[in-house]
């Protein structure tokens, strides 16, 4: 079936579903502090973004998570919509301070329930459960410890995984250890514009470590107690590129590119961290062991990669560690998305390409992609023209990459509602389906039309 307002031409060559093999994994990703709302139910205990986001001027207009998109009390109905989206499969994260409301120790039955209720729901369905054990909520108690920066988070972490994967492991197959934690590590510990708000290197740099070492222990943890477990982790990534074709910033787009794109997953392949083009990670001496040479290793069954934009670098002697900084888009005078991020393509058909080439990576999956659009409301009826333009050409490239012979194996759309977006609040919508923040009713929007469409087995696209 064709959808007339769907069409629309570029290189005119048309695509399907059944382009990317029956295998193909089709899904959308939501996380719970975006999400769930309802902070304090069932006994859950405070996250640092519970704390963060009621400190005023963090987020925009000083807007709360308190209820999101109250998924927490609406999943029966969300899960429906997933159902009437034709859409398989379903990627969660779950609150770790629903489960263990001070981090370690004693286990909330309550928090284990919602996330079973979730499971079972989704399984009556015929949609598969994605779960992502760690989207950035660590529990406040944790924090007050030290959290991230304190090496006892590999005990705190591990306990958190196994309870998970003994509870969850019987019918969850799919499993995610980290998301992002270049992201968490670098703008909660060195910029302090994520939650918890800490700064500087001293911060970050034994926050980065121990979120590696956790990374490879959570799929150690998984590997032991969930059988025919498909266990990954999420890396945000984006296509860098020197501004002007010096060897200065030449070299400035290589650092950039080992600090944003390479930080995480080397050490875990068993390449180490990029020490020769960031010379500051010589700071990790004092919280490096001789032991973690091995621990920072885990051969996952799939890395998922996170693409959304690219970086252009100019070198700068002003920034420092890095002496690189990026000219923005906006400066650019390039199509952007709400997010001032350059819409670029190309950028996810690279990133499956770099990271297809390490040797010893599986399959990937692009965990995440999506943009965030204004979209226009009438008539009851929400219009997202750009979104849905924005999604056709990224998957195009992710077509093309396949075609190349990279082993992507699936694409999950960031996200399926629109939700509390971290530091800029609610304005940002990446969602499929629109979120009426007074009303909390859902409206699929055009792309997520599309995408239900796309997903039936014969819409054919150009
Ligand atoms: C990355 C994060 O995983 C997600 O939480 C965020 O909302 C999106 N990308 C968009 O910024």
């Amino acid at each position: 079936m064709i959808v007339k307002h769907n069409i629309f031409k570029t290189d005119g060559r048309l695509f399907s579903k059944k382009d990317f093999g029956p295998d193909f994994k089709w899904g959308v990703s939501t996380a719970a502090f975006q999400t769930e709302g309802s902070p304090a139910a069932g006994g859950k205990g405070l996250s640092i973004w519970d704390n963060f986001s009621t400190k005023k001027g963090k987020i925009f207009k000083n807007q709360s998570a308190e209820v999101a998109c109250d998924f927490y009390n609406r999943y029966e109905e969300d899960i429906d919509l997933l159902k009437s989206m034709n859409i398989p499969n379903f990627r969660f994260s779950l609150s770790w301070s629903r489960i263990i409301p001070t981090g370690s120790g004693s286990v909330n039955q309550k928090g284990l329930d919602f996330y079973n209720k979730i499971i079972s729901k989704c399984l009556e369905n015929g949609i598969e459960p994605w779960i992502t054990l760690y989207h950035w909520d660590l529990p406040q108690a944790l924090e007050d410890k030290g959290g991230w920066t304190n090496r006892e988070i590999l005990n705190w972490f591990g306990d958190y995984v196994k309870i998970c994967a003994e509870t969850f492991g019987d019918r969850v197959k799919n499993w995610i250890v980290l998301n992002e934690p270049m992201v968490f590590t670098g703008v909660g510990y060195f910029l302090g514009i994520h939650a918890p708000g800490r700064r500087r290197l001293k911060n970050f740099i034994p926050a980065m470590h121990h979120a590696t070492l956790c990374q490879a222990e959570g799929g150690r943890i998984l590997r032991k107690h969930v059988e025919n477990a498909n266990i990954g982790t999420t890396f945000s990534c984006s296509s860098i590129e020197p501004f002007r074709n010096s060897q200065k910033d030449r070299k400035a787009a290589i650092r950039v590119d080992a600090l944003i794109n390479r930080l995480f997953i080397e050490p875990a392949l068993g390449m180490g961290y990029p020490l020769d083009e960031l010379p500051f990670l010589k700071k990790l001496n004092k919280y490096y062991r001789p032991e973690d040479d091995e621990l920072v290793k885990f051969d996952f069954d799939f890395i998922g990669i996170q693409n959304y934009t690219r970086e252009i670098i100019k070198h700068s002697w002003l920034v420092p560690y890095l002496q690189a900084k990026n000219i923005t888009a906006t400066k650019r005078k390039v199509p952007v998305t709400t997010m001032k991020w350059e819409v670029y393509p190309e950028g996810i058909y690279k990133m499956l390409h770099k990271f297809g080439a390490y040797k010893n990576i599986k399959k990937l999956y692009v965990t995440e992609n999506g943009a965030a659009f204004p979209d226009t409301y009438e008539n009851g009826k929400v219009h997202d023209r750009e979104r849905l333009d924005f999604l056709k050409e990224y998957l195009k490239q992710v077509l093309k990459a396949k075609n190349d012979g990279v082993n992507v194996q699936g694409y999950f759309v960031w996200s399926f509602t629109d939700n509390f977006e971290w530091a800029e609040g609610y304005y940002p919508r990446f969602g499929l389906v629109y979120i009426d923040y007074e009303t909390q009713k859902r409206i699929i929007k055009s792309s997520g039309k599309w995408f239900q469409n796309f997903l039936s087995k014969s819409a054919i696209f150009s």
